[in-house]
């Protein structure tokens, strides 16, 4: 039978998926994890590049490859602002220019180039740009700004499945109260009537209930969620919450997820002593043990119950053997979007202006009802 859903999921070697994902800017690393002097490989879109940050501070974005035979200049040395190669020496300055190739001539060295790519740093995350266009306007989110509202804590985690089954599960409001069992802790028991629409900057999925709440997921296209969530901890508050779900290949992730919380070194602390994520995943996968034997105080309970529901769709989901309902209008309204920004590419129409206006607002009716029923 003829595939009759577009296929959101495959990124590499052109795949639609990956052109749209590359106009925009994507987050590739953690800030902190860069010291000047320092270089590592990654792997974004299923293509591996070189990112370190120079003597001044400024963080680079390089081709992976040597161009003189071909290995990773991450393995090489940061020379002030310049990355030299491991293998034979080959050294290129911060724009990417030959600057010195010890056993060939300075003429020689003048006419090779690495290929460079804009970057930007923003709350706490490496920004990359790899179209090959003007880069698009780069989103901001002032409301995560607001140093009032905490510390800053910018986290990654690698998930072992595709980046669109994660986008999609941001507006599937249903899962909070099956995967993660969250809702009751807030008084919110009945499950959420779903809609969803399209905005200057995406969408808007939205959850109500009969007892007047409202939760907003809001996607900035492509793959951004913005939402505020309740805290367990507090419910008289609402925390921001910033997610992007970067493809690192086909079949796995990078999620970043940047929230303000009282205390970021307490916070740290808390993630660093935790039991290993992945390999409570693992067992829980393997049914070696269940997600009710994961201690309910892990800082990344979430995060497990999500792969655990959404990893177990398999890597890559097939979208031709479901069977979407009611409760899944804003996974709809998400693919339509996709979809058509996907054929405008593949015919070369222009895409949607995307923009964020300037009375975006949470348009969330949530802590009212929470602090009612908690009796706040
Ligand atoms: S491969 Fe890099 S200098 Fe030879
Ligand atoms: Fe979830």
């Amino acid at each position: 039978m003829a595939n009759t859903v577009p296929d959101f999921a495959r990124v590499e070697n052109g795949a639609l998926a990956g052109k749209f994902l590359k106009k925009f800017w994507q987050p590739i690393a953690l800030s902190r994890d860069y010291d000047p002097g320092k270089a590592r490989r990654i792997q974004v879109l299923g293509e591996h590049f070189t990112l370190y940050r120079g003597e001044d501070g400024e963080i680079r974005l390089t081709q992976d490859r040597c161009p003189h035979r071909g290995t990773s200049l991450a393995y090489g040395w940061v020379e002030g602002n310049s990355i030299r190669c491991r293998y034979h020496g080959w050294k290129f300055d911060g724009a990417g220019k030959g600057e010195d190739f010890p056993a060939e001539t300075a003429t020689y060295a003048s006419r090779i180039c690495l290929k460079t790519y804009p970057t930007r740093e923003y709350l706490g995350m490496v920004f990359a740009y790899f179209g090959d266009e003007t880069p698009p306007t780069f989103w901001k989110f002032p409301e995560l700004e607001d140093e009032s509202r905490g510390e800053l804590l910018a986290q990654a985690v690698v998930l072992p499945y595709n980046h669109f089954q994660r986008i999609e599960n941001d507006h599937d409001e249903v899962h909070a109260h099956y995967t993660h069992n969250f809702m009751p802790m807030f008084g919110l028991t009945e499950l959420p009537k779903m809609s969803a629409r399209e905005t200057e900057y995406g969408m808007v999925s939205i959850a109500t209930r009969s007892d007047g709440s409202r939760f907003d997921s809001h996607c900035f296209m492509p793959n951004i969620l913005y939402r505020e969530v309740p805290i367990p901890q507090d419910t008289t508050k609402m925390a921001i919450h910033f997610a992007c779900r970067v493809p690192i290949d086909d079949v796995s992730m990078l999620s970043f997820m940047v929230n303000r919380v009282g205390s970021y070194d307490k916070e740290a602390e808390r993630l660093a002593s935790a039991e290993d994520y992945a390999e409570l995943t693992r067992r829980v996968m393997n049914c070696e043990i269940t997600l009710e034997d994961v201690d309910p105080a892990h800082p990344l309970l979430p995060i497990i119950q999500d792969t655990v529901s959404i990893g177990g769709q398999g890597a890559i989901v097939d979208r031709e053997q479901e069977n979407l309902g009611q409760s899944d209008v804003g996974i709809a309204m998400l693919r339509r979007i996709w979809a058509r920004e996907m054929k405008a590419i593949a015919e070369g129409t222009p895409p949607k202006q995307w923009y964020r206006p300037e009375d975006f607002s949470f348009s969330v009716r949530a802590l009212e009802v929470i602090q009612e029923v908690n009796g706040g």
